[in-house]
């Protein structure tokens, strides 16, 4: 009864692991059995490997994290030869996470992907860590557009556009990416954050700002997910600081089909599966027979 359909694709559950918090899910194979999971979005691939950034990479603030990790990562072939064998022997869904800081960079990604058995494509516009990670065409709706529209001229997979909450207009953000060919819209990525350390009297990241994420960012995504469903008709799925069920429950009624989760992996692996269970007690309790009849009730 937690079956959701995104782009005729059937996930078992609404509960998806978000990207770059669950690597390639191997790491998470010693706490639970992966494949419980409705679906597994990778690490942020680029076309090429990439080391990620120096200096220190996260750091907690109350109820959050920040990031700086710089889209650390494979590369889309060495995804493919090394990672994906083993994730697709899982039978979950699979969301490959694609940034770039070029067109030509997504475009390339996309025909390596096209040819794999990856069930979608999220295509990552709003990276705040790296040019490369894309958000440069996230904050603009001119340059979104152009991105999505030629990203979706050569995709096969259907494409989800992962939208970043420093978006300048984060409505105006989803109805382009959508008018320019998205089937589908995740949100949010993390938010534009700064933190100094007082007595080296300088900024904590190398990169001065970082990614807020988190329980601290929930009641702001979960408001961006609830207008974003107001200008859009494809499916949405919910981010940010989900880490009970009620917490997905929420995204779920503001708007969402499906929902992710992101740092709270890192408190506690499996905590996925709690969510999981307590949607299914939820939907008993309320007498709630398909996700449909609660999607975007409020
Ligand atoms: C350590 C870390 C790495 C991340 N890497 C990526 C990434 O590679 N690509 C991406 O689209 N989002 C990335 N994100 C963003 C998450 O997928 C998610 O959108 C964000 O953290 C908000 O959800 P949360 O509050 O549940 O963590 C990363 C987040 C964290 C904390």
């Amino acid at each position: 009864m937690t079956r959701v359909n995104i782009c005729g694709i059937e996930f078992k559950n609404p509960v998806i692991a978000a990207s770059g918090t669950f690597g390639f899910g191997r790491e998470f194979e010693e706490y639970f059995p992966i494949e419980k999971i409705g679906g597994i979005c990778t690490k942020g691939l680029t076309l090429n490997k990439r080391d990620g950034n120096r200096g220190i990479r996260i750091y907690e603030t109350p109820s959050g994290i920040m990031n700086s990790i710089g889209l650390q990562n494979p590369g889309v072939r060495g995804f493919i030869d090394e990672e994906l064998p083993f994730l697709e022997k899982k039978d979950t869904v699979i969301l490959a996470n694609l940034g770039g800081s070029t067109l030509d960079d997504y475009l390339q990604g996309i025909e390596l992907l096209n040819n794999t058995s990856v069930d979608f494509i999220e295509l990552n516009i709003s990276c705040p860590n790296v040019k490369e990670g894309g958000m440069a065409f996230g904050i603009k709706c001119n340059t979104a557009l152009e991105v999505v529209k030629e990203t979706k001229k050569v995709s096969k997979k259907p494409m989800i556009v992962k939208l970043s909450p420093n978006a300048e207009n984060i409505k105006e953000m989803a109805y382009t990416c959508v008018e320019a060919g998205a089937d589908g819209l995740s949100l949010v990525n993390t938010f534009n954050a700064l933190a100094i350390d007082i007595y080296k009297r300088r900024p904590i990241f190398n990169n001065i700002t970082a990614g807020l994420s988190g329980p601290c960012i929930k009641p702001i995504a979960l408001r961006m997910v609830y207008e974003v469903n107001q200008v859009v008709d494809v499916p949405i799925i919910g981010i940010g600081g989900i880490m009970t069920a009620e917490d997905a429950i929420e995204f779920i009624m503001a708007g969402a089909t499906a929902i992710q989760v992101g740092s709270s992996n890192f408190i506690k692996p499996n905590i996925s599966m709690d969510i999981i269970k307590g949607i299914e007690e939820f939907m008993e309790k309320q007498g709630v027979k398909s996700l449909k009849e609660i999607r975007g009730i409020i």
